[in-house]
């Protein structure tokens, strides 16, 4: 019982942290991958370096390992179509008919009009519990110039807005 309450009270507290949504993805040059994910953290700056944890039982997970290529690429709030086809609204194959898609020199695939795309190449791969996470480091990188991510909290898709100091 006390197992059961911890992990829904768990549960709830991560609809409380607030994320940036992304899609990892990558390729082999004729096959393309990818999932949404908000387990992005920002590990160090020098080298520039994230991390990404991936479920085991997810499609890409068999794609990703030291050595291998990933691009980490921040959606922006008119993404929402985007993050549920490669949540599994859609299957693998037919994911990267949603978005602006483009593959870079080594065949990785990258949402063109994304906030940012982080080319990465994978360092460390951690297994913990039912994830991997995979330690990238950060090789090229596109900007979009606006700032303006999809965010997911409580279960939903936000856009942020600027906090007005006086509002209390
Ligand atoms: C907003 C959002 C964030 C997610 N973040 C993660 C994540 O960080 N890591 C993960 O393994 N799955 C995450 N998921 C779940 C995967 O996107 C989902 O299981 C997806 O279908 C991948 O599995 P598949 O490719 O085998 O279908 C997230 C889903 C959503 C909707």
């Amino acid at each position: 019982m006390v197992e059961v309450a911890l992990a829904d009270s768990f549960k709830q507290a991560m609809r409380r942290l607030a994320a940036t949504v992304t899609v990892i993805s990558t390729g082999d040059g004729s096959n393309r991958f990818g999932m949404t994910a908000t387990a992005v953290t920002s590990v160090s700056t020098d080298p520039a370096t994230l991390l990404v944890c991936v479920n085991k039982s997810a499609f890409m997970h068999a794609h990703l390992g030291v050595g291998s290529k990933m691009c980490i690429n921040l959606l922006r709030h008119v993404h929402a179509d985007i993050s549920r086809a490669f949540a599994g609204q859609r299957d693998a194959w037919e994911r990267f008919t949603v978005g602006d898609w483009a593959s870079d020199a080594d065949g990785i695939p990258y949402l063109s009009d994304a906030q940012a795309n982080l080319f990465c190449e994978v360092k460390l791969a951690v297994p913990y519990a039912t994830h991997t996470i995979f330690i990238g480091e950060v090789i090229h990188i596109r900007l979009h110039e606006l700032v303006a991510p999809l965010i997911y909290q409580d279960g939903d898709y936000v856009a942020a807005l600027p906090v007005i100091a006086d509002i209390g």
